[in-house]
């Protein structure tokens, strides 16, 4: 795909795991984010005025007002089971620059410690280095933030340094690691290994 198609300001194709639809929001979602987002548990180290909400909104809005530019920057998708439709969660890739970009997540609390963290961030990892080909994807996430640090490594990001006093989230100022990953290395554990022997040769 070339960098203008894969940045018009088409809908994302919905992006599909082993058990989550990660899809462009509905004006329908609204409720169910709103719950999401409202929630001190996800808001721990995340701002409350989500891209997520921003997204909805403007899925509501009348056409008029929906137009989005015609390069599209970011990508702020539901997080939805495939089993019964349900949304929980949200997520969203933001580029950062003509090759690279930042990614975060949210789910709902009672869905935290399945996986689901983990599948939503390998799927905007695919999708980064995949279908908009991307040269380098990162996040930046809050130091005692450890369950969206676990995140990041499964999904192959790798720690690139800390940002101290990066984040304030109501009133408190937060040091923060920055996760990476680029394309070589997207490569190269994406890749079956070919030069590994058969076994018994
Ligand atoms: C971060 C978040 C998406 C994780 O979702 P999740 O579905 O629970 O993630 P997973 O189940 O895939 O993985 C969680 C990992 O954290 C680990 N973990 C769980 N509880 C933990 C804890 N208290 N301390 C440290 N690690 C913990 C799990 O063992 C797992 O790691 P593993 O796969 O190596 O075993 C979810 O907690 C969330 O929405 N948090 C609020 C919003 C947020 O912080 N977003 C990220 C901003 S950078």
């Amino acid at each position: 795909m070339t960098e203008g198609a894969a940045h018009s300001q088409r809908p994302a194709p919905p992006l599909r795991t082993a058990r989550l639809t990660l899809r462009e929001f509905l004006p329908s979602d609204l409720e169910a984010l709103q719950a999401l987002a409202g929630d001190a548990r996800v808001l721990e180290y995340a701002p409350a005025e989500s891209r997520a909400l921003e997204a909805v909104r403007r899925a509501r809005a009348p056409p008029a007002v929906r137009r989005r530019p015609a390069r599209r920057r970011s990508y702020e998708l539901a997080v939805v089971l495939q089993r019964g439709g349900k949304l929980i969660g949200a997520c969203d890739l933001a580029l950062s620059g003509p090759r690279a970009a930042d990614i975060g997540y949210m789910l709902a609390p009672r869905h935290w410690g399945h996986g689901y963290g983990t599948e939503v961030a390998q799927a905007l990892v695919a999708f980064a280095f995949g279908a908009l080909a991307l040269e380098r994807l990162s996040a930046v996430v809050a130091i005692e933030n450890d369950r969206s640090r676990r995140v990041l490594e499964n999904a192959g990001l790798v720690w690139e340094g800390l940002m101290r006093r990066h984040l304030r989230v109501r009133g408190r100022t937060w040091d923060c690691h920055l996760y990476v990953i680029d394309r070589r290395r997207w490569l190269a554990i994406s890749t079956p290994c070919a030069a590994a022997p058969a076994r018994g040769s």
